[in-house]
């Protein structure tokens, strides 16, 4: 790779956590997501010929990237072409502390930090729907027909409420709450688990109706208990969510198991969050340091890895 000049750029973007309602809001439930401070930065440098990708996953041009870029191709084309340059003379370095296929959002951070650093590098202003405009375009390839709550939740610094027809609402004066986060170390299947989803409600219209609507009550109490900092009730609340998504059979042994263990040893609720069928697994804990103890349980247990923080302070602490 031949650089021809200094001329940089850089995007970021972090991550997110479905606390309540994944799976519910593709039927136009309500779901809350917060920010999750794992992150990606694109890096691009001007280069001469092709425009060429950097990252662990793959190294070379743009046009012979392997089908699983396939979205973030597309995204960088169409960006591009709204920019109005040739798709040339530049290189993408990822650099990213998110786990790819695990319900954390990996995708949508991916586009967004490209989108910025695209729209930084040829120094013209990114508004916010243009921003939603070519995400979409690489979530549709990873996901299929995605709500849309993932693209939402790694571009707000706030909780939100998500509704697919009202978009996404800040939850303000959310009060301070204490997550752990563990990695099955499965990949999980968000778009044939979507599907499944789908085709249990064929077969079973009112049963899975009435349990999509459980998770919208659910998640609207969630809201009313993260505002005025009730983390009992959110805890209990995340345990009915998780009885929910095993019952739309999106969940797995090894992520129930993680939920017993967490349990087991004092967290307030747990539950898989986002698509399911491998990723990750969350639970509320009292403090950090109950959050360090849980995290080491859930090691044991079989997690990969844990990461434990603060929603208000967004200090992270990583196990392995
Ligand atoms: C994926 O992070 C969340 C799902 O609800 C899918 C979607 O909302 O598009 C499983």
């Amino acid at each position: 790779m031949n650089m021809i000049s200094q001329k940089s750029a850089v995007g970021e973007a972090h991550s997110k956590i479905i606390l309540f309602g994944e799976h519910a809001v593709v039927y136009g439930k309500s779901a809350i997501a917060i920010p999750f401070p794992l992150r990606i930065r694109t890096k691009i440098n001007e280069i001469e010929g092709d425009t060429t990708i950097t990252s662990l996953l793959y190294n070379g041009s743009l046009k012979d990237a392997p089908k699983e870029m396939n979205g973030l191709c597309e995204c960088i084309k169409e960006t591009f072409y709204i920019l109005k340059r040739p798709c040339c003379n530049i290189n993408l370095e990822f650099e990213s502390e998110i786990p790819m296929g695990r319900g954390l959002g990996s995708s949508a951070s991916a586009a967004t930090s490209i989108v910025r650093a695209l729209f930084e590098y040829f120094n013209e202003s990114l508004s916010t729907d243009l921003l939603y405009h070519l995400v979409s375009l690489s979530e549709c390839y990873a996901h299929g027909k995605p709500s849309g709550i993932d693209m939402m939740a790694v571009t707000s610094e706030n909780p939100i409420l998500f509704r697919k027809e009202k978009g996404a609402v800040d939850i303000k004066d959310d009060k301070e709450f204490y997550l752990v986060v563990a990695d099955t170390g499965m990949i999980g299947g968000t778009r044939i688990a979507v599907e499944q989803v789908r085709q249990k409600q064929e077969e079973n219209m009112e049963r899975v109706n009435h349990v999509l609507n459980e998770i919208n009550s659910i998640t609207e109490e969630a809201r009313e208990a993260i505002i005025s900092g009730d983390s009992k009730k959110l805890g209990m609340l995340m345990n009915e969510n998780h009885i929910r998504l095993v019952e739309l059979g999106v969940s797995n042994q090894l992520l129930n198991h993680l939920v017993d263990n967490a349990l087991e040893n004092g967290a307030l609720g747990a539950k898989l969050t986002g698509g399911g069928m491998g990723g990750c697994m969350i639970s509320l804990a009292k403090n950090l340091d109950h959050g360090r103890l849980i995290g080491q349980a859930l090691l044991q247990a079989g997690a990969k890895r844990t990461w434990h923080f603060s929603t208000k302070t967004q200090e992270i602490y990583k196990q392995i």
